[in-house]
């Protein structure tokens, strides 16, 4: 882990609101893991947490939404702009662990950090991906899972409802998951009734980024922890 600046190779749009950023980064990374991000004109003063969306060579890239006033600065960068980064963070996916089938599920910008992870699960796992409305980078997801299943609330693409009602937990020995909280609970939930092991991304909001602050606390049955730094991947078992 470490704290540098790196300059925008390519920073687009790629639906309402999400964009794509692409940057410098040699070195390891796990997916699941996040790094903070930051301008270098202070505009705003605590960096922001961005999962790691893909890995390709010497090139990281982050999938984000403009949500309020430092994404939106982030946005606004283009390529060639340097920029501050620190990570990796956090401690990801344990893809080693696996065995068997494994369902990847992500509701909206949740999917972010899956892009990365079932590429290097391939055809070992399914993809499930909800969103609103809006859909995006489903071709990629597309190109590496055995199967995907895209639902959309309002059904304009793919399935119609929630992409929690569309997994077929008997079929699967681990679900992976990242999206709102209330959809993660309701997985968590799910996989104790059908036994299926899972581990979730949990998004809190984050100061430091390094387990210093303690703003960013999740309440396991082993105690408190830090989504920063014993997170922000959990196992539904220590969860409470
Ligand atoms: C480990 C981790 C990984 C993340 N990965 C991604 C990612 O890959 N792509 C992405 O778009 N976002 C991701 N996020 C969420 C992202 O960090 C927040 O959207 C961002 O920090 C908001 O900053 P802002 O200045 O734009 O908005 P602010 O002005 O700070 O807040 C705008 C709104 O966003 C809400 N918000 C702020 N932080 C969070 C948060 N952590 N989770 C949920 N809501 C929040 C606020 O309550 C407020 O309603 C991640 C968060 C964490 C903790
Ligand atoms: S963000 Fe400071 S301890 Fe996690």
């Amino acid at each position: 882990m470490k704290v540098f600046r790196s300059r925008i190779n390519e920073n687009r749009p790629v639906s309402n609101r999400i964009f794509e950023l692409t940057a410098d980064f040699e070195g390891e990374i796990k997916p699941g893991q996040f790094f903070m991000l930051k301008t270098l004109d202070n505009s705003f003063l605590l960096p922001r947490p961005i999962s790691v969306n893909n890995v390709n060579e010497n090139r990281v890239t982050f999938l984000y939404r403009a949500e309020g006033a430092g994404t939106t600065r982030i946005s606004t960068m283009r390529p060639g702009d340097e920029f501050q980064l620190f990570g990796p963070l956090g401690n990801g996916f344990d893809i080693n662990e696996l065995q068997g089938r494994t369902a990847i599920v992500g509701g909206g910008i949740g999917t972010a950090p899956l892009l990365y992870l079932v590429k290097l699960l391939g055809k070992k796992a399914d993809a499930y991906l909800g969103f609103k409305d809006c859909v995006y980078k489903v071709d990629e997801f597309e190109n590496h899972a055995d199967k995907t299943v895209v639902v959309t609330e309002d059904g304009s693409v793919g399935e119609k409802g929630f992409v929690t009602d569309y997994i077929e937990y008997g079929k699967y020995d681990t679900v992976l998951a990242c999206g709102p909280e209330i959809m993660m609970k309701k997985i968590v939930q799910s996989c104790r009734e059908n036994n299926v092991k899972c581990y979730v991304s949990l998004e809190r909001r984050m100061a430091c980024g390094m387990g210093v602050c303690l703003g960013c606390t999740v309440v396991t049955r082993d105690g408190n922890k830090r989504a920063c730094k014993d997170g922000p991947v959990f196992s539904g078992e220590e969860l409470i």
